[in-house]
Protein backbone atom coordinates (compact mmCIF):
# COMPACT_ATOMS: atom_id res chain seq x y z
CA UNK A 1 0.00 0.00 0.00
CA UNK A 2 0.69 3.65 -0.39
CA UNK A 3 2.26 5.92 1.91
CA UNK A 4 0.60 9.05 3.14
CA UNK A 5 1.37 11.62 5.44
CA UNK A 6 0.22 15.31 6.13
CA UNK A 7 0.06 17.24 9.48
CA UNK A 8 -1.26 20.58 10.46
CA UNK A 9 -0.31 23.07 12.92
CA UNK A 10 -2.24 23.19 15.97
CA UNK A 11 -2.99 26.80 16.36
CA UNK A 12 -6.26 26.67 17.13
CA UNK A 13 -9.41 25.58 15.74
CA UNK A 14 -9.78 24.49 12.14
CA UNK A 15 -12.21 26.37 9.24
CA UNK A 16 -13.88 25.29 6.72
CA UNK A 17 -10.96 26.10 4.33
CA UNK A 18 -8.83 23.46 6.04
CA UNK A 19 -12.18 21.05 5.39
CA UNK A 20 -12.61 21.47 1.55
CA UNK A 21 -8.88 22.27 1.30
CA UNK A 22 -7.01 18.85 2.50
CA UNK A 23 -8.57 17.00 4.91
CA UNK A 24 -11.49 16.20 2.41
CA UNK A 25 -8.83 14.55 0.84
CA UNK A 26 -7.25 12.86 3.59
CA UNK A 27 -10.33 11.34 4.72
CA UNK A 28 -10.71 9.78 0.97
CA UNK A 29 -7.10 8.61 1.21
CA UNK A 30 -7.72 6.27 4.18
CA UNK A 31 -9.62 4.17 2.51
CA UNK A 32 -7.09 2.42 0.28
CA UNK A 33 -3.70 3.80 1.69
CA UNK A 34 -1.27 3.54 5.00
CA UNK A 35 -1.74 6.81 6.30
CA UNK A 36 -0.09 8.91 9.23
CA UNK A 37 -1.58 12.70 9.84
CA UNK A 38 0.48 14.60 12.50
CA UNK A 39 -0.61 17.54 15.33
CA UNK A 40 2.68 18.90 14.28
CA UNK A 41 3.26 20.53 17.67
CA UNK A 42 7.00 21.35 16.84
CA UNK A 43 5.98 23.12 13.86
CA UNK A 44 3.80 25.34 15.81
CA UNK A 45 6.29 26.30 18.00
CA UNK A 46 8.73 27.51 15.42
CA UNK A 47 6.19 30.72 15.16
CA UNK A 48 4.82 30.69 18.83
CA UNK A 49 7.80 29.85 20.73
CA UNK A 50 7.12 33.11 22.67
CA UNK A 51 3.71 32.02 23.98
CA UNK A 52 3.20 28.05 24.27
CA UNK A 53 0.15 28.29 26.85
CA UNK A 54 -2.33 27.35 24.34
CA UNK A 55 -0.03 24.59 22.47
CA UNK A 56 -1.44 21.74 24.06
CA UNK A 57 -5.44 22.96 24.24
CA UNK A 58 -4.85 23.93 20.41
CA UNK A 59 -3.73 20.38 19.92
CA UNK A 60 -6.76 18.37 21.75
CA UNK A 61 -9.08 20.66 19.42
CA UNK A 62 -7.67 20.11 16.06
CA UNK A 63 -7.76 16.61 17.14
CA UNK A 64 -11.39 16.47 17.73
CA UNK A 65 -11.87 18.82 14.40
CA UNK A 66 -9.89 15.94 12.58
CA UNK A 67 -12.36 13.01 14.27
CA UNK A 68 -14.96 14.95 13.15
CA UNK A 69 -15.27 15.47 9.74
CA UNK A 70 -14.50 11.89 9.64
CA UNK A 71 -10.74 10.39 10.25
CA UNK A 72 -10.80 7.05 11.54
CA UNK A 73 -7.97 5.96 13.90
CA UNK A 74 -9.40 2.28 13.03
CA UNK A 75 -7.58 3.33 9.23
CA UNK A 76 -4.98 5.84 9.80
CA UNK A 77 -2.36 6.61 12.79
CA UNK A 78 -3.50 9.91 14.07
CA UNK A 79 -0.24 10.64 16.69
CA UNK A 80 1.34 14.20 18.02
CA UNK A 81 4.81 14.62 16.09
CA UNK A 82 6.48 15.11 19.88
CA UNK A 83 5.50 11.89 20.75
CA UNK A 84 7.23 10.40 17.71
CA UNK A 85 11.28 11.34 17.99
CA UNK A 86 12.52 10.30 15.11
CA UNK A 87 11.24 13.35 12.96
CA UNK A 88 13.59 15.73 15.45
CA UNK A 89 16.36 13.19 14.77
CA UNK A 90 15.80 13.18 11.21
CA UNK A 91 15.42 16.51 11.25
CA UNK A 92 19.21 17.30 12.44
CA UNK A 93 20.58 14.87 9.92
CA UNK A 94 18.72 16.46 6.78
CA UNK A 95 19.69 20.36 8.35
CA UNK A 96 23.33 19.07 7.81
CA UNK A 97 22.96 18.93 4.13
CA UNK A 98 20.63 21.58 3.37
CA UNK A 99 21.96 24.34 1.48
CA UNK A 100 21.12 27.83 3.17
CA UNK A 101 20.23 29.32 0.02
CA UNK A 102 17.60 26.68 -0.82
CA UNK A 103 15.85 27.71 2.54
CA UNK A 104 16.44 31.85 2.27
CA UNK A 105 15.08 31.45 -1.56
CA UNK A 106 12.24 29.73 -0.17
CA UNK A 107 8.83 31.94 -1.17
CA UNK A 108 7.08 31.13 1.55
CA UNK A 109 9.57 31.68 3.97
CA UNK A 110 9.66 35.26 2.77
CA UNK A 111 5.86 35.58 2.55
CA UNK A 112 5.34 34.49 6.90
CA UNK A 113 8.23 36.96 7.60
CA UNK A 114 6.48 39.62 5.76
CA UNK A 115 2.91 38.40 7.30
CA UNK A 116 4.10 37.63 10.84
CA UNK A 117 5.54 41.20 11.91
CA UNK A 118 4.58 40.84 15.24
CA UNK A 119 6.19 37.92 15.83
CA UNK A 120 10.15 37.80 15.67
CA UNK A 121 10.50 34.88 12.96
CA UNK A 122 14.57 36.04 12.14
CA UNK A 123 15.50 32.70 13.95
CA UNK A 124 17.58 29.62 12.74
CA UNK A 125 14.59 27.54 13.67
CA UNK A 126 11.94 29.12 11.49
CA UNK A 127 14.64 29.06 8.88
CA UNK A 128 14.28 25.44 8.78
CA UNK A 129 10.62 25.22 8.85
CA UNK A 130 10.79 23.38 5.66
CA UNK A 131 13.62 20.82 6.63
CA UNK A 132 11.19 19.14 9.28
CA UNK A 133 8.63 19.45 7.19
CA UNK A 134 10.78 17.12 4.99
CA UNK A 135 11.57 14.95 8.11
CA UNK A 136 8.13 14.48 8.98
CA UNK A 137 7.16 13.05 5.31
CA UNK A 138 10.35 11.19 4.76
CA UNK A 139 10.31 9.46 7.45
CA UNK A 140 7.71 7.38 7.08
CA UNK A 141 9.01 7.34 3.04
CA UNK A 142 5.19 9.36 2.47
CA UNK A 143 4.92 8.87 -1.77
CA UNK A 144 1.78 11.05 -1.26
CA UNK A 145 1.32 14.21 0.68
CA UNK A 146 -2.23 15.49 0.65
CA UNK A 147 -2.36 19.03 1.79
CA UNK A 148 -3.35 23.03 0.41
CA UNK A 149 -1.98 24.36 -2.24
CA UNK A 150 -0.23 27.06 -0.18
CA UNK A 151 2.13 24.37 1.26
CA UNK A 152 3.30 23.70 -2.71
CA UNK A 153 6.87 25.34 -2.26
CA UNK A 154 7.65 23.61 1.19
CA UNK A 155 6.66 20.20 -0.60
CA UNK A 156 8.97 20.85 -4.06
CA UNK A 157 11.95 21.64 -1.07
CA UNK A 158 11.47 18.19 0.53
CA UNK A 159 12.05 16.77 -2.68
CA UNK A 160 15.35 18.19 -3.50
CA UNK A 161 16.33 17.31 -0.01
CA UNK A 162 15.16 13.58 0.05
CA UNK A 163 17.34 13.44 -3.75
CA UNK A 164 20.40 15.36 -2.26
CA UNK A 165 20.11 12.54 0.44
CA UNK A 166 19.59 10.42 -1.80
CA UNK A 167 22.95 11.60 -3.79
CA UNK A 168 25.20 11.58 -0.80
CA UNK A 169 24.36 8.39 0.91
CA UNK A 170 22.74 5.96 -1.47
CA UNK A 171 24.91 4.49 -3.30
CA UNK A 172 23.20 4.75 -6.43
CA UNK A 173 19.92 3.24 -4.21
CA UNK A 174 17.19 5.36 -3.46
CA UNK A 175 16.79 5.51 0.72
CA UNK A 176 13.80 8.12 0.78
CA UNK A 177 11.30 8.26 -2.55
CA UNK A 178 10.28 11.81 -3.92
CA UNK A 179 7.00 12.39 -2.44
CA UNK A 180 4.11 13.81 -4.51
CA UNK A 181 1.62 16.61 -3.65
CA UNK A 182 -1.93 15.92 -3.91
CA UNK A 183 -3.95 18.94 -4.37
CA UNK A 184 -7.78 19.27 -3.74
CA UNK A 185 -10.33 20.05 -6.66
CA UNK A 186 -12.11 22.23 -5.26
CA UNK A 187 -11.55 25.95 -5.37
CA UNK A 188 -10.31 28.15 -2.39
CA UNK A 189 -12.78 28.58 -0.11
CA UNK A 190 -12.82 32.30 0.54
CA UNK A 191 -13.66 33.61 3.37
CA UNK A 192 -16.70 36.10 5.11
CA UNK A 193 -15.25 38.66 3.59
CA UNK A 194 -13.98 37.61 0.19
CA UNK A 195 -10.60 37.14 1.06
CA UNK A 196 -8.49 34.45 1.55
CA UNK A 197 -10.30 32.31 4.85
CA UNK A 198 -8.17 32.92 7.82
CA UNK A 199 -8.05 32.91 11.72
CA UNK A 200 -6.26 36.40 11.11
CA UNK A 201 -8.91 38.10 9.38
CA UNK A 202 -11.81 37.23 11.65
CA UNK A 203 -13.14 35.75 8.31
CA UNK A 204 -13.76 32.37 9.00
CA UNK A 205 -16.54 29.46 9.42
CA UNK A 206 -15.43 26.82 11.68
CA UNK A 207 -15.33 23.26 11.73
CA UNK A 208 -16.92 23.90 15.58
CA UNK A 209 -19.61 26.47 14.70
CA UNK A 210 -22.43 25.25 15.84
CA UNK A 211 -25.46 25.73 12.69
CA UNK A 212 -27.03 28.76 14.11
CA UNK A 213 -23.69 30.66 14.15
CA UNK A 214 -23.00 29.13 10.73
CA UNK A 215 -26.35 30.38 9.17
CA UNK A 216 -25.88 34.12 10.79
CA UNK A 217 -22.18 34.17 8.87
CA UNK A 218 -23.62 33.22 5.77
CA UNK A 219 -26.67 35.68 5.85
CA UNK A 220 -24.41 38.48 6.52
CA UNK A 221 -21.28 37.54 3.88
CA UNK A 222 -20.30 39.54 1.29
CA UNK A 223 -21.45 38.69 -2.48
CA UNK A 224 -20.66 40.12 -5.60
CA UNK A 225 -20.90 43.95 -4.78
CA UNK A 226 -22.45 44.60 -8.19
CA UNK A 227 -25.70 43.02 -6.78
CA UNK A 228 -26.67 46.18 -4.71
CA UNK A 229 -30.26 46.06 -4.90
CA UNK A 230 -32.32 42.52 -5.61
CA UNK A 231 -32.88 43.88 -9.25
CA UNK A 232 -29.20 43.58 -9.69
CA UNK A 233 -27.65 41.42 -12.29
CA UNK A 234 -24.77 39.92 -10.48
CA UNK A 235 -22.08 37.47 -11.71
CA UNK A 236 -21.26 34.08 -9.73
CA UNK A 237 -17.34 33.82 -10.08
CA UNK A 238 -17.12 37.26 -8.15
CA UNK A 239 -19.43 35.87 -5.40
CA UNK A 240 -17.66 34.11 -2.52
CA UNK A 241 -20.91 32.39 -1.53
CA UNK A 242 -20.95 30.83 -5.01
CA UNK A 243 -17.47 29.16 -3.87
CA UNK A 244 -18.92 27.80 -0.79
CA UNK A 245 -22.12 26.21 -3.25
CA UNK A 246 -19.47 24.63 -5.58
CA UNK A 247 -17.73 22.57 -2.30
CA UNK A 248 -21.31 21.95 -0.13
CA UNK A 249 -23.78 21.91 -2.79
CA UNK A 250 -24.70 18.55 -4.46
CA UNK A 251 -27.91 19.16 -5.72
CA UNK A 252 -27.11 19.49 -9.62
CA UNK A 253 -29.89 21.21 -10.54
CA UNK A 254 -29.47 23.85 -8.49
CA UNK A 255 -26.24 23.80 -9.53
CA UNK A 256 -27.54 24.97 -13.01
CA UNK A 257 -30.46 26.98 -11.47
CA UNK A 258 -28.42 29.44 -9.46
CA UNK A 259 -25.76 30.97 -11.73
CA UNK A 260 -28.72 31.92 -14.30
CA UNK A 261 -30.78 33.32 -11.58
CA UNK A 262 -28.28 35.46 -10.40
CA UNK A 263 -27.38 36.62 -14.03
CA UNK A 264 -31.11 37.35 -14.50
CA UNK A 265 -31.28 38.84 -11.24
CA UNK A 266 -33.81 35.67 -11.18
CA UNK A 267 -33.22 34.63 -7.94
CA UNK A 268 -31.77 36.91 -5.01
CA UNK A 269 -28.53 36.72 -2.88
CA UNK A 270 -30.84 35.55 0.43
CA UNK A 271 -32.86 32.95 -1.53
CA UNK A 272 -28.95 31.55 -3.07
CA UNK A 273 -27.76 31.84 0.93
CA UNK A 274 -30.37 30.36 1.91
CA UNK A 275 -29.98 27.05 0.03
CA UNK A 276 -26.14 27.25 1.00
CA UNK A 277 -27.27 27.12 4.19
CA UNK A 278 -29.15 24.20 4.00
CA UNK A 279 -26.82 22.73 2.34
CA UNK A 280 -24.21 23.14 4.77
CA UNK A 281 -26.71 22.20 7.77
CA UNK A 282 -27.06 18.75 6.09
CA UNK A 283 -23.10 18.22 5.32
CA UNK A 284 -22.49 19.34 8.81
CA UNK A 285 -24.79 17.84 10.80
CA UNK A 286 -23.13 14.76 11.18
CA UNK A 287 -19.61 16.49 11.50
CA UNK A 288 -20.72 17.98 14.55
CA UNK A 289 -22.36 14.89 16.52
CA UNK A 290 -19.12 13.43 16.01
CA UNK A 291 -17.52 15.94 17.68
CA UNK A 292 -19.79 16.42 20.72
CA UNK A 293 -19.34 12.15 20.85
CA UNK A 294 -15.34 12.82 21.34
CA UNK A 295 -15.65 16.47 23.54
CA UNK A 296 -16.56 14.17 26.48
CA UNK A 297 -14.37 11.40 25.94
CA UNK A 298 -11.09 11.91 27.30
CA UNK A 299 -9.85 8.79 27.71
CA UNK A 300 -11.08 7.64 24.06
CA UNK A 301 -8.96 10.76 22.50
CA UNK A 302 -5.76 9.75 24.74
CA UNK A 303 -5.74 5.95 23.45
CA UNK A 304 -6.01 7.38 20.01
CA UNK A 305 -2.77 9.33 20.29
CA UNK A 306 -1.28 6.71 22.00
CA UNK A 307 -1.99 3.78 19.68
CA UNK A 308 -1.50 6.23 16.60
CA UNK A 309 2.05 7.49 18.36
CA UNK A 310 2.71 3.57 18.18
CA UNK A 311 2.04 2.47 14.91
CA UNK A 312 3.83 5.89 13.39
CA UNK A 313 7.21 4.85 15.67
CA UNK A 314 7.07 1.44 14.86
CA UNK A 315 7.91 2.41 10.59
CA UNK A 316 9.67 5.75 11.65
CA UNK A 317 12.15 3.52 13.76
CA UNK A 318 13.12 1.43 10.55
CA UNK A 319 14.27 4.20 8.76
CA UNK A 320 15.81 5.99 11.04
CA UNK A 321 18.16 2.34 11.58
CA UNK A 322 19.00 2.96 7.49
CA UNK A 323 19.59 6.56 7.85
CA UNK A 324 22.28 5.62 10.58
CA UNK A 325 23.73 2.97 8.78
CA UNK A 326 23.53 5.22 5.62
CA UNK A 327 25.40 7.61 8.05
CA UNK A 328 28.48 5.34 8.93
CA UNK A 329 27.16 5.36 12.77
CA UNK A 330 29.00 3.06 14.76
CA UNK A 331 26.42 0.38 15.44
CA UNK A 332 26.61 -1.68 18.66
N1 LIG B 1 3.29 23.28 7.12
C1 LIG B 1 2.03 22.59 7.19
C2 LIG B 1 0.92 23.64 7.43
O1 LIG B 1 1.18 24.72 7.89
C3 LIG B 1 2.00 21.57 8.29
C4 LIG B 1 2.99 20.45 8.07
C5 LIG B 1 4.07 20.19 8.82
C6 LIG B 1 2.97 19.47 7.03
N2 LIG B 1 4.74 19.09 8.36
C7 LIG B 1 4.09 18.65 7.25
C8 LIG B 1 2.14 19.24 5.94
C9 LIG B 1 4.41 17.60 6.39
C10 LIG B 1 2.43 18.18 5.09
C11 LIG B 1 3.55 17.38 5.32
O2 LIG B 1 -0.23 23.35 7.18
Amino acid sequence: MEVVFSGMRPTGRLHLGHMAGALTNWVRLQDDHECYFSLVDWHALMSDYADPRKLGENTREILLDWLAVGLDPEKCAIFVQSHVRGHIELHLALSLLTPLGWLERNPTYKEQILNLQNKDLSTYGFLGYPVLMASDILIYKATKVPVGEDQSAHLELSREIARRFNHLYGKGREIFPEPETILTRYPKIPGTDGRKMSKSYGNTLDIADEISALDKKIRTMITDPAREKRRDPGEPGKCPAWDLHKFFNDDPSQMEEIPVGCRTAGIGCIDCKKMLIAHVAKRMAPVHERRRHFESREGELKDILISGAERARERSERTMDEVRDALCMLEI
